[in-house]
């Protein structure tokens, strides 16, 4: 509420008002207002300032103007956008002063209030984007004195009644998007004072343009697009001498554009004629319209060429001929139009060359000009705009080689020259740091692949497919999270990198026969797979599904003593054993229990899990480490002491552990609802959003306790949904975490490294770095939280185009620069936000560059503060705008 000094003035000043004008004036013109907001339902409370109470004066209530000549009265009401609903009262007719009336934005539910006739001096009655309904009535003639009328935006049906032309002194009229069906009627002759027609997005009209129109001198602006308009474009439009904007876009408008209109409409802007039926040929003159700035004649039957008077084009911005049949040389002068921006050509028949003056046209962001006849060679002066960031010019005849700069502009995103007969060698390309899609396919270069492509940040999209490149694939190239990668039909040689095996179809390597690695024809030589069984084969989900094995654990056993366990020694089968809990049997009990029938699975990396059944009941989960070479008792039992000590609800307990000279024997507890991978690989997966956010958070603060709480400091190294058992309240446990501590470096390597090289969860720099780091258990985790928000197996079973989740995620963000694609559809609109924001952790935690990585203890809190978030997802490229890249 205002404060005191202010109400104080106030109150003074209206003792003036009171003074000098009528106090029955006064009164009535709140009343009015107050009797107008009774029959509007304000659910916001916005005209809270509108009271009888209230020591503001009716003039200065919210959406009121008055003017105070020759008396005080209200002249304007301004409402718009006040989530406003209710009726819309004629009590406002008494305001005698009133002439203008905007209730945009609302939910004003009714029929067009025709009783607001009854304003005598309403000018201005702006109605838009309500839920207006019903019919334009012949009555509409009653609003005679109405200059504005914006009824845009609603559920306005039927004809357009011929009475409407007697609103003769209408300067603006808009019915854009709404449902008004049949034909025009032939009236528009009557407005001449109109300056502003927007009869757009109605799709059920079916009518010729009224060629009366062309009779409006002042008109400005006339705007027909996405409607259902047909014929011709009627010569009259000539006339249309104020004319500055022309769309007529995306109707079914036939025959050619009359040739007067080029020369004639000299103060055009905008001139949108695209998505119709239209032939004959290119506007001559229609540069005579000096301050033109675009230009779109694209998706008709056009034929013949561009006039070279484009040239006096100087202010055009974006010109748009793409899909119709032109041919001829294309103009060289647009190229260096000061002011260009975009130029679309693509799929017509042009020839003509791309001239070095290219490099003039200092605005320049965007040219399309694929499936053409141009014939040139890439202009050095290409390199030289730097605001260009698109060029696509696929299918055309360009040849020689590339430029050493071709790619220079530090905002390049798209770079398509495929179909070419481009020669020479791909330059090294440095500065296009933005650079996300790069097609050379199918060319003539030779030479090798530039390692430094490696080095381009955000590069996702490379097909080198169809030339004669030769040498081996940069290994770096591995680094990048490349969602295509096509080099098929090259004379490519050497071991392919493993993780480009892993995540491409085969396809995109064929065609090179001196490539080598598993799975292709020639597997290297000096490399022979150490498994026999495939890592693709691994990969299926019922594989995983068995292997999870885990299975683990002890219902009902609330906490154990720790210090109670039990310590014995079995010299006869050269067992030793040490438990952390009351198991009350021996070893060799446990040992001949482990059979087939209590088996799970076919064996993770190092052996078999078995669920067993103490004599108490309880289940326990035993996991057999086999075939390495035990380090000493002693070094053995302190480092499994190392995990039993470990006590996190989110971390499964080591119960104990057995070994003999060749094999360990970890003892679980066992956790009843198998794990998160069983879950997501299943067809029915369903599980709420809060319950898949409260198990990425029991996961996270896992991985924090065992990073930093935990002393020492463990990493997990093998986190993966595998690896995530649930108990009956889907509290989310962590199993098989730091195995290296028990077998030791060398084993660890050689077993579950090996074994799952070639797994999406593991970070790139896996491949590379010997050291094992927090950042890639982060990664992990950031794959499992990517199952979680799609709902998606993040290796799915093998099929020719399986991509692993974190490529497939980037790639549909990429192409549609929007998060929504890829979240579970079976989780409900509500929780979208949320999910976006767990996707924007999860792309943090999959970041490439290890150093990008947030901790887990930053994950935890990021996961924990998402309820109220609204950010969305932001990829950070450039805009690609709406189109989408080609695949
Ligand atoms: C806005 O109005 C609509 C319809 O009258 C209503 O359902 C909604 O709750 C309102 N929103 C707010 C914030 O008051
Ligand atoms: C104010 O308006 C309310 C209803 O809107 C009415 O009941 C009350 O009598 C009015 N008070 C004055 C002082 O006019
Ligand atoms: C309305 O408010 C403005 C400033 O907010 C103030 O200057 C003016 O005096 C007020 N008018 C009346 C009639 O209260
Ligand atoms: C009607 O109001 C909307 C919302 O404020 C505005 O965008 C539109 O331009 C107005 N129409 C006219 C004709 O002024
Ligand atoms: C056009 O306006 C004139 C007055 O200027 C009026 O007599 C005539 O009826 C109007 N035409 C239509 C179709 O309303
Ligand atoms: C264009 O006309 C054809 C038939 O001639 C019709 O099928 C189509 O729906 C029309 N399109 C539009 C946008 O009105
Ligand atoms: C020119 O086209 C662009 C993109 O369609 C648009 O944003 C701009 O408003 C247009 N300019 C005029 C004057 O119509
Ligand atoms: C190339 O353009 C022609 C029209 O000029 C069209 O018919 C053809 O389908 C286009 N080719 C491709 C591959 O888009
Ligand atoms: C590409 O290599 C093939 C096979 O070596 C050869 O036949 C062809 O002429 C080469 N093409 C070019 C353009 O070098």
């Amino acid at each position: 509420m205002a404060n005191t000094v202010c109400s104080c003035s106030f109150l003074l000043s209206l003792l003036c008002f009171t003074f000098f004008s009528s106090s029955s004036t006064a009164s009535t013109q709140a009343d009015i207002l107050l009797s107008f907001k009774a029959s509007i339902v304000d659910s916001k409370n916005s005209l809270s300032s509108w009271s009888n109470t209230s020591t503001v004066h009716y003039c200065n209530w919210t959406g009121v103007t008055c003017v105070n000549a020759p008396s005080l009265s209200v002249t304007s009401l301004n409402l718009q956008n006040l989530n406003l609903s209710g009726e819309i009262s004629s009590s406002i007719c008494q305001l005698s002063g009133l002439t203008h009336l905007n209730l945009a934005d609302n939910f004003f539910n009714q029929p067009i209030p025709l009783h607001l006739s009854q304003c005598t001096s309403l000018e201005t009655l702006n109605l838009s984007n309500n839920l207006i309904w019903g019919t334009i009535p012949d009555q509409i003639s009653h609003f005679g004195s109405l200059k504005v009328v914006d009824l845009s935006r609603n559920h306005v049906e039927g004809n357009i009644p011929e009475n409407i032309g007697s609103l003769v002194n209408l300067q603006v009229l808009n019915l854009g998007g709404n449902l008004l069906s049949g034909s025009v009627p032939f009236v528009f002759g009557n407005f001449s004072e109109l300056v502003i027609l927007d009869l757009s997005l109605n799709a059920y009209l079916v009518s010729e343009i009224p060629s009366d129109i062309g009779k409006l001198e002042m008109l400005e602006q006339l705007l027909l697009q996405s409607s259902g308009f047909h014929g011709e474009i009627p010569g009259s439009f000539a006339g249309l001498q104020s004319l500055t904007i022309l769309d007529i876009s995306q109707n079914n408008l036939t025959g050619e554009i009359p040739q007067a209109l080029g020369s004639s409409l000299k103060n055009l802007v905008s001139f949108d004629v695209s998505q119709n039926k239209l032939l004959g040929s290119f506007p001559d003159g229609i540069c005579n319209a000096k301050g033109l700035i675009n230009l779109s004649l694209h998706k008709n039957f056009f034929t013949g060429s561009i006039p070279n008077s484009i040239d006096e084009c100087l202010n055009l911005e974006r010109f748009q001929v793409q899909n119709n049949d032109f041919s001829g040389d294309f103009p060289e002068k647009l190229w260096s139009l000061p002011r260009i921006k975009l130029i679309r050509a693509e799929n017509n028949r042009y020839s003509g060359e791309l001239p070095d003056s290219i490099s003039m046209a200092a605005q320049l962001e965007q040219v399309q000009i694929d499936n053409n006849s141009f014939t040139s060679k890439i202009p050095k002066g290409l390199g030289l705009v730097k605001s260009l960031y698109r060029f696509s010019a696929s299918l055309n005849g360009f040849y020689g080689e590339l430029p050493p700069n071709f790619c220079d502009s530090p905002v390049m995103s798209i770079m398509n020259l495929s179909q070419n007969s481009i020669s020479g060698h791909i330059p090294e390309l440095k500065k296009c740091r933005k650079l996300v899609s790069l097609s050379l396919a199918d060319n003539s270069l030779t030479g090798e692949i530039p390692p430094s492509l490696a080095e381009l940040p955000v590069l996702t999209y490379l097909d080198l497919s169809d030339n004669n490149l030769t040498g081996l694939i940069p290994p770096g190239l591995q680094n990048l999270k490349l969602a295509l990668f096509n080099v098929s039909f090259n004379q490519l040689s050497g071991k392919v990198p493993s993780s480009l095996i892993s995540g491409l179809p085969a396809s995109f390597l064929q065609g090179n026969p001196g490539l080598c690695g598993p799975g292709l024809l020639n597997s290297c030589s000096e490399d022979q797979p150490k498994h026999h069984t495939s890592g693709l084969t691994t990969l299926t989900c019922a594989m995983i599904s068995v292997a999870f094995a885990l299975g683990i654990v002890m219902i009902g056993v609330g906490f154990f003593m720790f210090h109670s366990y039990s310590k014995r020694k079995s010299q006869a089968g050269g067992w030793r054993s040490v438990f952390f809990y009351p198991l009350r049997v021996t070893e060799h009990e446990l040992v001949i229990g482990m059979n087939e029938k209590s088996a799970v699975g076919s064996g993770g990396p190092f052996g078999r899990v078995y669920i067993l059944s103490l004599p108490s009941g309880e289940l326990v989960a035993i996991k057999k480490l086999v075939n390495f070479r035990c380090n000493s008792s002693k070094t053995l039992k302190t480092e499994v002491k190392t995990l039993v000590k470990i006590r996190h609800k989110n971390i499964t307990k080591v119960l104990g552990f057995f070994h003999s000279d060749e094999s360990i024997f970890l003892i679980y507890e066992f956790i009843q609802n198998g794990s998160l991978g069983d879950l997501i690989c299943r067809q029915d997966f369903q599980l709420q959003w809060t319950v898949r956010l409260r198990i990425a958070i029991g996961v996270a603060q896992g991985l924090a306790y065992l990073h930093r709480d935990y002393v020492p400091h463990l990493l997990h190294r093998n986190v993966k949904s595998n690896n995530i058992l649930l108990d009956a309240d889907f509290e989310p446990k962590l199993t098989d975490f730091a195995l290296d501590r028990i077998t030791g470096e060398a084993a660890f390597e050689s077993t579950v490294v090996s074994e799952s090289a070639l797994s999406c969860y593991n970070a790139p720099e896996y491949a590379y770095s010997k050291k094992a780091t927090e950042q890639m258990d982060v990664y992990s985790f950031g794959v499992v939280l990517l199952e979680l928000v799609t709902g998606r197996q993040a290796e799915q079973a093998e099929s020719a185009d399986s991509v692993d989740i974190v490529k497939w995620v980037r790639r549909k963000i990429n192409i549609t620069n929007g998060a929504f694609q890829v979240l579970d559809s079976k989780i409900s609109n509500s929780s979208q936000q949320e999910m976006v924001g767990a996707l924007e952790i999860a792309l943090c935690c999959t970041s490439v560059m290890p150093e990008k990585r947030p901790s887990m203890f930053e994950v935890v809190r990021a996961l924990q503060s998402l309820s109220p978030r609204t950010s969305l997802l932001n990829s950070g490229f450039s805009p690609l705008e709406e189109h989408s890249i080609p695949v």
